[in-house]
């Protein structure tokens, strides 16, 4: 085909040492375009989706503690990967995602390091963390791991897949050749983790050495701690057999309407992500009510079964079609899979119903600002509530788009203000905030164009509206 010969004009610039990764890599991608090009249509059949039986997903609270003699047996068994192939544009910033400071100057990096090494200490174990990088973000990781050569946690990292983005009006590659390091090329989403796993040389390395269970999240995803019970679940089923995959799911609430939910589909479970759903049952798929929970992302899998499905060609996962206008104005397509997609092609999957605590997830400088605050306190690495907040919900912030970028957040911040109390703060416009603010119940604050508005230090703003010279 047209594609396989640019492909193998990209190919040939590729350095002799590399040829065969790239196209391992090549022919990965290759198999994701003819897909795309063959499936056109919605990949779910409405009238075939069925709701999960109430006792589909099971409770958290259900599932019982390991005997503290077995803890170390249970962790020597897991791997814990947390996917690091993102980068900060969305908060702006120009390296990965993972290297944005969220505590005491401390990075998400840092963060997991922390509660990896914790993690080793207390139990006298050894659980390796293992970074899955892009090319977007692999040499600033490693500037940033390097302060931890000495510590004790065994850190790996492999690199994702580097796919070529299509150009939308000729079906053909962008980039012209391998060295082209600019937008040429895209990572393809998380779902590329079982094949970057795999011909990495590290699952197979961590199956001989008895690990039995990967634990996977998003590295900014402060809540995704490792949790004994579930690993004692995994390990020590009541009802055999083990699941291949379990799902950490969590209550869906208003602000979470776009998340992907778990249903039933040809007698598997199946994730639906929002984009697969056709537009006439959107708002249908949005109801709270309906579907009752969301994929959070912290995934535990079965080893042997990822080096399986890989082998064997059975993984499956949605394409996902993400258009994007280049700084140049050329219109592209890149083709992405999302990791949880793939949770039909193991054998007894589950969904568990976690507390909403194990979702945490830093997406905008508004999460930033709840993170930062005196809501949580660190303790090893791990974020925990605050005992002084008189119920366990996060507050809801908007802050408004001149707060997006890191840089300015913290400009206009001159401490996190008190946030205990807070149920809603909405701010809008050039706003800044002195020392030591105090901010309780429902706080809105307008500036209109043209107008600023200092909040002055010390202030304690109550159930207020601010805007402009009103003030109530
Ligand atoms: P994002 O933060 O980009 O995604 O990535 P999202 O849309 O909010 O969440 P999902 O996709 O629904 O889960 C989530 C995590 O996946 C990593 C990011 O670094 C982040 O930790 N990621 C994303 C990769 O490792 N590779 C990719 O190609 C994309």
């Amino acid at each position: 085909s047209a594609m396989n010969k640019e492909l193998n004009k990209l190919l040939a610039t590729a350095p002799p040492g590399q040829q065969e990764k790239v196209r391992k890599e090549f022919d990965s991608f290759e198999n994701l375009f003819a897909r795309f090009l063959r499936e056109s249509g919605p990949s779910v059949e409405w009238e075939k989706l069925k709701l999960l039986a109430p006792d589909a997903v099971k409770k958290y609270t259900a599932l019982e503690g390991p005997a503290t003699a077995e803890i170390k047996t249970l962790l020597s068994q897991l791997v814990v990967i947390k996917l690091n192939g993102g980068l900060g544009t969305s908060m702006g910033c120009t390296g990965p995602k993972s290297a944005i400071q969220v505590r005491n100057e401390l990075t998400f990096l840092d963060l997991n390091v922390q509660q990896i090494e914790h993690l080793n200490k207390v139990y006298g174990v050894d659980v390796p963390l293992v970074l899955m990088n892009s090319f977007n973000t692999d040499e600033d990781t490693h500037k940033i791991l390097r302060k931890y050569s000495q510590i004790k946690v065994s850190i790996h990292t492999f690199n994702q897949s580097r796919y070529p983005r299509i150009n939308r009006d000729t079906l053909m590659p962008m980039a012209r050749s391998f060295s082209e390091s600019d937008e040429g090329w895209y990572p393809p989403g998380h779902g590329d983790v079982y094949y970057s796993l795999y011909n990495s040389g590290l699952l197979d390395k961590f199956i001989k050495e008895g690990k039995k269970y990967v634990f996977i999240s998003n590295i900014d995803n402060m809540g995704a701690t490792v949790d004994l019970n579930i690993l004692n679940f995994l390990l020590n089923p009541a009802n055999t057999p083990a699941p291949e995959f379990l799902m950490e799911v969590t209550d869906k609430t208003r602000a979470d309407v776009k998340g992907g939910t778990l249903i039933e589909y040809e007698g598997k479970l199946r994730l639906l992500e929002f984009a697969q759903v056709p537009s006439d049952h959107v708002d249908e798929f949005k109801s709270v009510s309906k579907f009752k929970i969301f994929n959070t992302n912290n995934l535990w899998i079965s080893l042997e079964a990822i080096k399986r499905n890989v082998e064997e060609a059975t993984l499956h996962m949605e394409i996902i079609v993400n258009p994007k206008t280049l700084e140049n104005g050329m219109n592209v397509v890149q083709l992405e899979t999302a990791v949880g997609a793939a949770i039909k092609s193991f054998e007894n999957a589950v969904g568990i119903n976690v507390p909403r605590s194990r979702f945490l997830p830093v997406k905008t400088t508004s999460d930033l600002l709840i993170v930062m605050s005196n809501l949580y306190a660190m303790k090893t690495g791990a974020l925990e509530m605050s005992p002084k907040r008189s119920f366990p919900s996060v507050p809801l912030v908007k802050l408004g788009h001149q707060f997006s970028k890191v840089k300015d957040f913290l400009k206009r911040f001159a401490s996190i203000p008190d946030l205990i109390e807070l149920d809603h703060l909405t701010v809008a416009g050039d706003v800044n905030f002195g020392k030591n603010v105090s901010l309780r119940g429902t706080v809105i604050i307008i500036a209109n164009h043209g107008e600023k508005i200092d909040i002055p230090m010390g202030s304690i703003l109550e159930n207020k509206i601010v805007s402009g010279n009103l003030r109530i």
